[in-house]
């Protein structure tokens, strides 16, 4: 299986940045975890400031990924061009916050992501990327409670 994470602007700062929201761990740290973790996954992890390089990432991630895990950020409240660009691949996309943006400032309700994808995270930390990786194997290790 093959698994895209997308983090869009200011991810780049986890670890140093407003840790009582986002924690005091490095992306790259939890990365390498999180491989370690999964050694049948093979994982690529794009983060970038521009909007512009999201969506090409995005594009480029059709047929190339079995998933997307995409922490869109701050562009999650802004982005038509982001959620045009989802609605427009065939790969599946699990939406992620380290936070409950629900539970914080009203700008953040709004997602121009969240109709495009197959699911949302939000709320559980940096391990909301663990969540999603395990979204896309449920279909696989589904225990059977019927
Ligand atoms: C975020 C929430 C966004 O509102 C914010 O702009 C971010 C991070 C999160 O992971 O909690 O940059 O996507």
């Amino acid at each position: 299986m093959k698994i895209a994470i997308i983090n869009g602007p200011n991810l780049n700062l986890l670890g140093k940045r407003e840790n009582t929201i986002y924690g005091a761990q490095t992306f790259e740290e939890y990365f390498e975890l999180l491989q370690k973790s999964y050694a049948t996954i093979h994982f690529k992890a794009f983060q970038s400031n521009i909007e512009g390089e999201l969506i090409n990432f995005i594009q480029q991630s059709d047929a190339a990924f079995d998933g997307v895990i995409l922490n869109a950020a701050a562009y999650t409240h802004t982005s038509v061009g982001m959620g045009d660009a989802i609605r427009a691949i065939d790969t599946p996309v699990v939406e992620v916050h380290i936070s409950n943006t629900l539970a914080r400032e009203d700008f953040r309700h709004k997602s121009y992501i969240t109709p495009y994808v197959k699911g949302l995270i939000v709320g559980f930390g940096i391990d909301v990327y663990r969540l999603a990786v395990e979204s896309f194997l449920l279909e696989s290790h589904s225990p059977n409670l019927s």
